[in-house]
């Protein structure tokens, strides 16, 4: 193996600076507007390694890599010898003799960084225990796409200090707006990436989801119980009492105020249907964000696209 690296990988939304953040998400944004034709990724190809279900994650990066060129490789726990106890850093190794890119979705974030560390190619992270940080990303273009400026928002998060939790904290402190969380207590996000985040923009963390939504612009949530936790439904559903994202919750919010969620999401709990299929709702938008901002991931990481970050925003 080289000293020497020769790429970069996306693991978290830090990875990038502020400036290469913004250059990418007008990257993602003109591939949404259809103005990008360019195949960077002809003749290459990724590999998917999924040892936690996915619906978005997975077609979107498969669609993705096709519509760029190249060629996508789903592989699941069920199906690869990392699933039988072969070592993530062989795997690493192995695939790196075959394909361009790696994307994993796992449960410790470690994984994540021990494949990175042994892998000679971009490595991509599409959800940990601790990170979803492709997800937020296409959250940021979303408020963007509906909201203009994203720096001059104010995000609600209501419920779990969960990954989405903790790359919404990343996200704030690198693009600049403001975040209120409004977890239970014993649901806390991760301290260290809040405690980072709080020397940077303005971050806060209370307990109840009327105050964090006050005159919030955005206002987003996520299930009780993550994939991994599904023993613990009962217990958190009783702990999560009150931090339903509902009709009462978007009053709260400035009038036009929008409404987000990773998906897939649960009618009844963390929302109400009337707030996931109402006016304010841009779920179906947000979804399709996640193939325009891993489109242009991918090309910038796998397809050596340049990132223009000389333009200085207003
Ligand atoms: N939001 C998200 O990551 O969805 P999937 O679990 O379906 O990939
Ligand atoms: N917090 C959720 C996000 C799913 C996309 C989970 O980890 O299951």
């Amino acid at each position: 193996m080289s000293a020497e690296r020769h790429h970069r990988d996306f693991i978290a939304i830090t990875d990038f600076d502020r400036f290469e953040l913004d250059a990418l998400l007008r990257l993602a944004d003109r591939m949404r507007r259809g103005e990008y034709d360019r195949r960077p990724l002809r003749g290459k190809t990724l590999a998917m390694l999924f040892m936690k279900s996915s619906t978005r994650t997975r077609v979107s990066f498969e669609v993705g890599t096709f519509q760029l060129g190249g060629h996508a490789l789903f592989l699941s726990d069920r199906d690869v010898q990392l699933g039988r106890g072969e070592p993530l850093s062989d795997t690493a190794q192995v695939l790196t003799r075959y394909v361009d890119g790696i994307m994993i979705r796992t449960f410790a974030h470690d994984d994540v960084l021990n494949l990175a560390k042994h892998a000679q190619v971009p490595v991509i992270n599409g959800l940990t225990d601790l990170q979803h940080p492709c997800q937020v990303l296409a959250d940021v273009l979303t408020v963007r796409q509906h909201m203009t400026d994203e720096r001059k928002q104010t995000v609600a998060w209501i419920g779990d200090g969960n990954n989405m939790a903790n790359s919404w904290i990343d996200a704030a402190a690198s693009f600049g707006f403001a975040l209120r969380l409004a977890c239970p207590e014993g649901y806390d996000p991760d301290p260290v990436l809040l405690a980072r985040a709080q020397t940077q923009t303005d971050v806060k963390l209370m307990r109840d989801p009327a105050d964090a939504a006050d005159g919030a612009t955005v206002v987003t949530t996520d299930v009780w119980a993550s994939m991994g936790q599904e023993a613990q439904h009962a217990e958190r559903v009783g702990a999560f009492q009150g931090y339903i994202v509902n009709e009462a919750i978007m009053k709260r919010a400035a009038a036009n105020a929008i409404f987000l969620h990773c998906l897939p999401a649960h009618r009844g709990e963390e929302v109400s249907a009337g707030v996931i299929d109402g006016p304010q709702s841009r779920v179906w938008d947000e979804a399709e964000n996640r193939l325009h901002v891993q489109k242009a991931v991918m090309a910038v990481l796998l397809g050596g696209e340049t990132l223009h970050t000389g333009q200085v925003r207003a």
